[in-house]
């Protein structure tokens, strides 16, 4: 996939029992996971991510709350998500500039296909413009 995606996990369960979501690397997420990892208690006013990694795919899944993410592409193609579910995740491809604004006690889980460098960042917006893979 080279564009940021919504994937929609299975949800097992009811009303009555509540649910499960799985995640399985190269089936529901499509890359082998390396890392997982989650943000929390960021503050309502803060914005996160102002970046892109080089070589590294992630899925986004608030598990609680909601998070509004901004993704770019190279070629200047702009959206914006709501992830409000916790069976919905967002796949950024490589080289996708994201920011992410967090609701009151919002938990995000990253799903990562590589482990953390970084040198993988690009965190100044007009080198992630110019950046030639
Ligand atoms: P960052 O990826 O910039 O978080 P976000 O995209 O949510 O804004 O990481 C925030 C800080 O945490 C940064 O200083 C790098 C550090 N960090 C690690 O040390 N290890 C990791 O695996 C990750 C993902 C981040």
């Amino acid at each position: 996939m080279t564009i940021p995606t919504i994937i929609n996990f299975k949800s097992i369960g009811s009303p009555e029992l509540g649910y499960i979501s799985i995640a399985e690397q190269q089936k529901d997420v499509p890359f082998e996971i390396k890392r997982a990892y989650w943000t929390y208690y960021t503050p309502q006013n803060v914005e996160r991510g102002g970046h892109a990694n080089i070589d590294k795919e992630l899925v986004l899944i608030a598990l609680s709350g909601s998070i509004v993410v901004t993704t770019e592409l190279q070629n200047g193609e702009k959206k914006e998500y709501k992830l409000n579910k916790p069976d919905v995740g967002l796949y950024l491809p490589k080289l996708c500039w994201h920011t992410m604004k967090y609701s009151h006690s919002a938990v995000q889980l990253v799903l990562a296909s590589n482990e953390y460098s970084k040198e993988d960042y690009i965190r100044d917006y007009s080198t992630y413009l110019t950046y030639n893979k």
